[in-house]
């Protein structure tokens, strides 16, 4: 397709994908809030290089914010981020909240245990307003393959768990976190740090990176480090730090006997939440 379709509304989106999939191209599906960044573009790229239609949503899902102050602050670039997906994306569905919400949502999902730790712990419904827009925005697309961040590694795992409870046919793609030059993990939110706050940022890395190093490297010795050297920064306020099994979620106590093994956290400059993670096995 030449250019970006721009499209609003949700009859018009399955229409022009109607006319798409009746010509047997596959469709690469790249849910993002918009407020763009190479982190988002490296989603969209991939999904460039493997699709050949690539659909782009951009918006900022109200029920999944638990916090009316990070909704209301949440970055809105709308018009550099269709720039910035020129080239590589066929149509950006950009529709209001009355289009996705002509009504109150009501769905209720149920994760389990994926859901009680972390993210979904400190933001309650969260990851309802999670699946409840990415299970409309699939139902309306029907994507071959859909694309998200590691660096939302819980939203992820409950991506997957939605796509296997529904029978979906579409394959979760998982891409690497983008960095920025000092290790932090790019974020839309990054754009609310001021040039200091942004630069400190770059201590959520560089901490999660020196822990992979410690000797012995033990759930307790990992915990220790991280908390102490978060908790020298003034700045920082400590969401949490689990260190949790790959497929479960669950905090392990020691890294044997568990094949993946991730580092997760969560912390405040000011009021700006920031996450991410890291793998130690
Ligand atoms: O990761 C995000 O930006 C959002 O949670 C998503 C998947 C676009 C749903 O609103």
């Amino acid at each position: 397709m030449a250019g970006v379709l721009t499209i609003n509304t949700v009859e018009e989106l399955k229409d022009v994908l109607f006319r798409i999939k009746s010509n047997g191209k596959s469709i690469g599906f790249v849910p993002t809030m918009g407020a763009l960044h190479d982190g988002h573009l490296s989603l969209i790229k991939k999904a460039h290089d493997e699709t050949e239609v690539v659909v782009c949503s951009i918006f900022v899902n109200p029920a999944q914010f638990n916090n009316p102050a990070d909704l209301a602050n949440y970055p809105r670039t709308p018009e550099k981020d269709i720039q910035m997906v020129e080239g590589f994306v066929d149509i950006v569905f950009t529709p209001s909240n009355e289009e996705i919400y002509p009504e109150p949502p009501t769905e209720q999902y149920n994760f389990g245990t994926l859901e009680t730790v972390m993210e979904g712990a400190s933001r309650p419904g969260h990851f309802n307003g999670v699946a409840t827009i990415v299970k409309r925005l699939f139902d309306w697309i029907h994507p071959d393959k859909a694309y998200f961040g590691e660096k939302d590694f819980q939203q992820l795992t409950i991506i997957r768990q939605l796509v296997k409870d529904l029978n979906m046919e579409i394959q979760i793609v998982d891409c690497p976190t983008v960095r920025e030059k000092h290790g932090l993990a790019m974020s839309s939110r990054n754009k609310r740090l001021s040039p200091e706050q942004f630069v400190l940022a770059g201590e959520i890395f560089r901490i999660l990176n020196a822990s992979t190093q410690i000797q012995p490297l033990t759930v307790q010795n990992i915990r220790e480090f991280v908390m102490r050297e978060i908790n020298n920064i003034t700045e920082f306020r400590l969401d949490y730090l689990e260190i949790v099994d790959a497929t479960t979620l669950q905090p392990v106590e020691s890294l044997d006997e568990h094949e993946g093994v991730f580092g997760c956290i969560a912390l405040y400059i000011n009021e700006i939440r920031l996450i991410d993670n890291i793998r130690y096995k």
